[in-house]
């Protein structure tokens, strides 16, 4: 059998021996199968979502809007920790999020005190200048809204669209070549850069997940 890394099988101490490096990934694997409730697919969303994240948005606070359970703004702050801290925002937090971070933090006790919660919807949380804002698979228009939240402040910012609204999202004059989801994200990096940011597109690998167009910005 293959271990398959779109799988929304949990992670648990029966997957350890799958993971016995030494390298950061293999001890973060290990630290959420202690957790033991982390699909595996989000595990390999956070980890290659974040490792392109950092090489082109360092420092500065950490924004994980639609957090869920925070892997991503955890993985941000140990592949570099020239930022201070990270704050998850999800208007419904699950509650294993707690062991998430748990685990996370007996490997890493530096991250203790550095990871803020808030079970808010993201409007209700200010964006400052200075901060990474990131979201993965937001779905629908509410990665519109974390693009708009983060530009009107004039952040950084990184999303990994999912669930397409085919009826509401903007497809610009593109829709007749490309594949509606495809024109929307289009629109969408485009809307960035006209807004004055630099942007990058890239994707994470296809067999983690089919919505996997990573979409970056950062005020030129
Ligand atoms: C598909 S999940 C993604 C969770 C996580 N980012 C991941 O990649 O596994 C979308 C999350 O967005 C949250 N959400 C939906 N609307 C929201 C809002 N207005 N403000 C903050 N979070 C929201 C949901 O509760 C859910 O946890």
């Amino acid at each position: 059998m293959t271990f398959s890394p779109s799988s929304r099988g949990r992670l648990t101490d029966r997957d350890l021996d799958r993971f016995p490096s030494e390298t950061l990934f293999d001890r973060l694997a290990r630290a959420v199968c202690h957790a033991g409730c982390l699909p595996r697919k989000e595990l390999y969303e956070a980890w290659e979502m974040g490792r392109r994240v950092r090489r082109r948005l360092r420092g500065g606070r950490v924004v994980d809007f639609g957090g869920g359970h925070g892997l991503l703004a955890q993985v941000l702050l140990l592949l570099d920790d020239s930022s201070p801290s990270a704050i998850v925002v999800d208007k419904a937090l699950p509650p294993s999020s707690v062991a998430v971070h748990d685990a996370l933090r007996r490997t890493w006790p530096r991250l203790a005190g550095r990871v803020a919660f808030v079970a808010l919807p993201m409007d209700h949380v200010p964006v400052e200048t200075d901060d990474v804002v990131v979201s993965s698979h937001a779905c629908g228009l509410l990665t519109d809204r974390v693009l708009d939240l983060a530009t009107a402040a004039r952040a950084r910012v990184a999303v990994l669209p999912c669930c397409h609204d085919l009826a509401k999202g903007t497809t610009g004059d593109v829709a007749g070549w490309l594949d509606t989801a495809l024109a929307i994200d289009v629109m969408r990096a485009r809307r960035l850069a006209e807004s004055g940011y630099r942007i990058w597109t890239q994707t994470i690998p296809a067999a983690i997940t089919p919505k996997n167009r990573l979409l970056m910005g950062a005020p030129q």
